[in-house]
């Protein structure tokens, strides 16, 4: 049920019935409840392009709205606002309606898409880092919402697995394999640095790093299975994470780097007869008009290096052919650190001109901001290396055990372990996902391990309160009418008809915390509601019908929790 479609539907027809067409209508959540549920402010502009008194218009607009089966009433107030407010008998039909329909009334979008998105894609050289913990978190919730609409969704974890590194790994590996015969790679960025200062000190482990490229770009079957097995030991470090997360990414949505080597050659050679690639100095560069530099150059983007190397940029170009012309990609989405937009700036537009990305799909940059440590330096640990992810997640649910034991001492022990690591993961997952992705945030373990305020724990414990009325309630009749008599339970009401609005409206922009944000607004308006309509102490109809609002005040915190990646519990 889209609650704002239905509204803009009414308002349209009222509009129309008092002799305005076509004009914007700005419908916005009324800021005072006192006043009504929404206000219309669109009418100010409407007056102004027809000439007619704004307060006259809004009352005609608010007398044929006034028969609506929606509308309970409409009064004109300031310069030509119009406070609305819907009719009980219309929340509790649709309320009914998200009751009974088993998934909460959502509708799959009307035409579904095929979305491919890219996120976590670490670097498998190194250990996956604070950035890839971003990424891999608001990739899944967006992933999630889009499905949860009825799309078809594709995962694309587009590893970094390839370039000259690796052949100093390799190297490296062979090395440690012969000195030591059950060697484990433990911790991958111990293992590149020392492998690093072996590169830089011993000319010959420099020269076989070297050779062990070129065997490996050429093909060579030894020297792959070689990086086939650092690659398989760098993913399953990966997966740890992802497990440990709890999300939806699995070995199957891999699709590495290294995946589009063969189709690389193809790219730039297509470019070059297109003239868009243009020979500079040895290097194959699209020159883009449309970004230039300080000194007014068009920006280069480099799609083969002097001497025939390809890059970043040549592997996303046919990386990209490959989600449109394979995949069939209607949307592609890259969720992607803030600091690569010009990069997906320059992919987008030179994919453009190329025809490979067609008019009737979106490429869209997905940028988040940097992770923050609480001195306002990007995250790192106290001796300034980057956090091992396996580390701070050991960290988050260490901590939330020993929050949770303290509140409720009589937590057996694999209790307080189980209910330790849902509020620990999913504090430090929506710390993430409740902030606008595209700003900075400060990673700050008591602000989101609080039980106050916009955290997990907030909202976790808000649904095991809930759960536990249902344990006190006995019988209740789950079919009751709902009678929406005070004013709490009517913005209570309409707050749960908002759902569906939001889950487009975040699945379009890609911003999860557009559902946080009214997941915290739900939960905060049900402890008013709770406190002020008692519940268990109201009788007979009225209690069924605070009952049915619990219900489903509930479901839709626990559906929206597991959209954003987050677990709900019983009992805390
Ligand atoms: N591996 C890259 C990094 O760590 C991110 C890859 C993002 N996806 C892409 N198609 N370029 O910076």
């Amino acid at each position: 049920m889209k609650l704002n479609q239905i509204l803009s539907a009414e308002i349209e027809q009222a509009f129309t019935a008092a002799g305005i067409s076509g004009s914007p209508i700005v419908l916005q959540p009324a800021k005072n409840p006192d006043f009504g549920d929404f206000q219309i402010n669109g009418v100010m502009g409407a007056a102004k392009q027809s000439k007619q008194n704004p307060r006259e218009l809004a009352q005609k607009v608010a007398d044929a709205l006034s028969g609506s089966r929606v509308v309970a009433s409409a009064e004109v107030a300031g310069p030509g606002f119009i406070n609305l407010r819907l009719s009980p008998e219309f929340l509790a039909q649709e309320l009914n309606h998200a009751l009974t329909s088993g998934n909460l009334g959502i509708q799959a979008a009307s035409a579904p898409q095929t979305v491919v998105i890219d996120y976590s894609s670490p670097n498998l050289a190194k250990e996956m880092h604070v950035g890839h913990l971003r990424s891999s978190i608001i990739g899944d919730s967006i992933a999630r919402i889009l499905s949860a609409l009825g799309h078809k969704v594709i995962r694309q974890n587009h590893v970094g697995d390839w370039g000259t590194q690796f052949g100093m790994l390799v190297a490296y590996m062979v090395e440690q394999q012969k000195e030591n015969s059950d060697f484990k790679l433990s911790d991958l960025e111990q293992f590149y640095r020392a492998a690093k200062v072996r590169f830089d000190e011993d000319p010959a482990f420099a020269d076989t790093a070297r050779e062990y490229v070129v065997k490996l770009q050429g093909g060579d079957e030894a020297v792959l299975a070689l990086w086939k097995q650092f690659v398989a030991i760098s993913l399953s470090h990966a997966q740890q994470v992802y497990d440990t997360l709890g999300l939806l990414l699995a070995p199957e949505d891999v699709a590495g780097e290294s995946q589009y080597n063969n189709d690389l050659q193809n790219v730039v050679d297509d470019l070059c007869a297109q003239g868009l690639a243009v020979d500079d100095k040895g290097a194959k560069v699209v020159f883009l008009e449309e970004f230039k530099n300080k000194e007014g150059e068009a920006a280069a983007f480099i799609v083969q290096k002097q001497g025939g190397g390809f890059l970043y940029a040549s592997t996303d170009l046919a990386c990209l052919r490959y989600r449109i012309g394979c995949l069939k990609a209607d949307r592609l989405l890259y969720v992607v650190d803030t600091r690569q937009d010009l990069h997906f700036k320059q992919l987008f537009a030179t994919s453009r001109k190329a025809g490979y990305l067609p008019e009737n799909v979106s490429a869209e940059f997905i940028g988040f901001g940097t992770m923050m440590g609480k001195d306002g330096k990007p995250f790192k640990t106290r001796s300034g290396d980057t956090v091992k992810l396996v580390d701070l997640l050991a960290e988050a649910v260490q901590r939330a055990t020993v929050l949770v034991r303290s509140k409720n001492p009589e937590l057996s022990d694999t209790e307080a372990e189980h209910i330790g690591r849902t509020v620990g993961i999913g504090a430090v997952k929506y710390a993430d996902l409740s902030k606008n992705r595209g700003s900075d945030y400060v990673f700050d373990w008591d602000n989101m391990l609080s039980f106050e305020g916009n955290t997990a724990p907030y909202l976790q414990y808000a649904y095991t309160r809930i759960q536990s009325i249902f344990r006190k309630a006995g019988e209740w009749n789950v079919q009751a009418a709902l009678l929406l008599q005070d004013g709490l339970e009517k913005q209570l009401a309409v707050e749960l008809l908002k759902f569906e609005d939001i889950l487009n409206s975040a699945a379009e922009s890609a911003y999860p915390h557009y559902l946080a944000a009214y997941l915290y607004q739900l939960a905060t308006l049900f402890s008013r509601f709770y406190e002020a309509c008692p519940i268990l102490k109201a009788e007979g109809a009225l209690r069924d019908s605070r009952l049915q609002l619990a219900n489903l005040t509930a479901q839709t915190l626990k559906t929206g929790l597991d959209l954003l990646g987050i677990d709900t519990l019983a009992v805390m």
